[in-house]
């Protein structure tokens, strides 16, 4: 029997972790073909290439190179540039991940043709629609016909939407699948060494939302928190771009540079970033990927936000919200400090094994 062609969507880099092993186990399968589509959201040698190198990601079959843009142009583009795509190609579906532009766009596109869509990450949901990722999520789980939920809560979430049970597949998380498998090489990676860090010695952060950055007041709640903080412990920044061009926006360059301990870095590969968050004492964040992986390494995890989709990560891991508020990120980084902080556990089905088990369905589905 031919086997069913499913066009697998990458467009950012939170999308290439999830994409990996679910390419790795599909390729193996004798009735899936996958055909990768990169919609080029991102684009930079270290938002892109780099993960496609170090998870052994093999290149697109198909680029469509739309780069930066507001959102609805960036939005208007990918699905302009993708129906062509679904018309050369006539996928038996549609897989996508997470909840950047490139997986709402897509689904779109692909749902006006009556091609079947597959979102893994369905149903997360932060109930805040002033942060375009929800509205991603809404918009792609409300055309989906196999939605693959990581936890409970987020099964909750669609029957609750009134979506049907046997539309909904709890599959586990799949980007523990990428960090389970990498672990090897996660701990041979000289990040440490290069940065002259000890190993628990030092705080990593990232930050990269509009709500945080693109906002002066609470760029400057936030920077006040992290000035106090460095003072304590080093503090790595990896910087995304978006927060880079912010910085200069906004003139805080000499006030960024006054943080004598505030270490800034380029974007890193996922086995140096991996190495960093878990030998941090702690990590400050406004990413949504790194509050589960934090869950899974048992790092404790203050994110700079104030609500998650990622609720399983407060309730049963070590992550706690905490806005832009100065003085409640100051007061969990003190507990933290003082060792005073739950231990978390794992949640079901983070295991590794999401790719196996999304496989399997596929198989049976189309
Ligand atoms: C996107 C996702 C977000 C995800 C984040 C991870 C959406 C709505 N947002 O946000 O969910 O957490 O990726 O990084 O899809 N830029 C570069 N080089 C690049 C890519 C972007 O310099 O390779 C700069 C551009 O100035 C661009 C800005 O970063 O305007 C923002 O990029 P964009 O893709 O619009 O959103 P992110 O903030 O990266």
């Amino acid at each position: 029997m031919e086997k069913a062609k499913i066009l697998i969507i990458a467009g950012a880099r939170p999308n290439f972790m999830k994409i990996a092993p679910i390419m790795h186990a599909m390729k193996k399968s004798e009735k899936l073909e996958p055909v990768l589509v990169h919609t080029g959201q991102h684009y930079d040698v270290k938002m892109s290439d780099t993960f496609f190198e170090e998870l052994n990601i093999p290149r697109p079959d198909i680029s469509l190179e739309v780069g930066s843009d507001t959102h609805a142009r960036q939005v208007a583009r990918i699905m302009e540039r993708f129906e062509p795509v679904c018309d050369e190609q006539k996928p038996r579906a549609i897989l996508v991940v997470g909840d950047v532009n490139s997986t709402m766009a897509c689904s779109i596109v692909a749902a006006k043709k009556e091609i079947k869509i597959i979102h893994v990450e369905a149903g997360i949901r932060s109930r805040d629609r002033s942060m375009p990722e929800e509205i991603n999520r809404m918009v792609t789980d409300a055309i989906t016909d196999i939605l693959m939920p990581p936890s409970q809560d987020a099964v909750q979430n669609l029957l609750s939407e009134g979506h049907a049970p046997e539309k909904i597949h709890l599959v586990g998380n799949i980007m523990i699948d990428t960090l389970l498998s990498s672990r090897k090489l996660v701990e041979q990676s000289k990040i440490l060494e290069t940065l002259g860090l000890k190993e628990n010695g030092f705080v990593s952060l990232t930050l990269h939302r509009p709500s945080n950055v693109d906002n002066i007041e609470n760029f400057r709640k936030i920077l006040a928190a992290l000035e106090v903080i460095q003072k304590e412990l080093p503090i790595v920044f990896p910087i995304h771009p978006r927060t880079r061009k912010m910085i200069s926006e906004f003139g805080l360059e000499d006030y960024v540079a006054s943080m004598k301990n505030l270490i800034l870095t380029e974007p890193m590969g996922y086995f140096d970033f991996g190495k960093l968050i878990s030998s941090s004492y702690f990590v400050l964040t406004d990413s949504g990927g790194i509050q589960e992986e934090t869950t899974v390494y048992g790092i404790p995890c203050i994110t700079l936000r104030e609500n998650t989709e990622r609720p399983v990560t407060v309730w049963e891991g070590t992550n706690e919200l905490a806005g832009c508020d100065t003085a409640k990120i100051i007061a969990l980084a003190r507990q933290i400090m003082d060792n005073n902080w739950k231990q978390g556990r794992i949640p079901d089905m983070w295991d590794g094994k999401t790719a196996g088990r999304i496989i399997e369905i596929l198989e049976k589905e189309l």
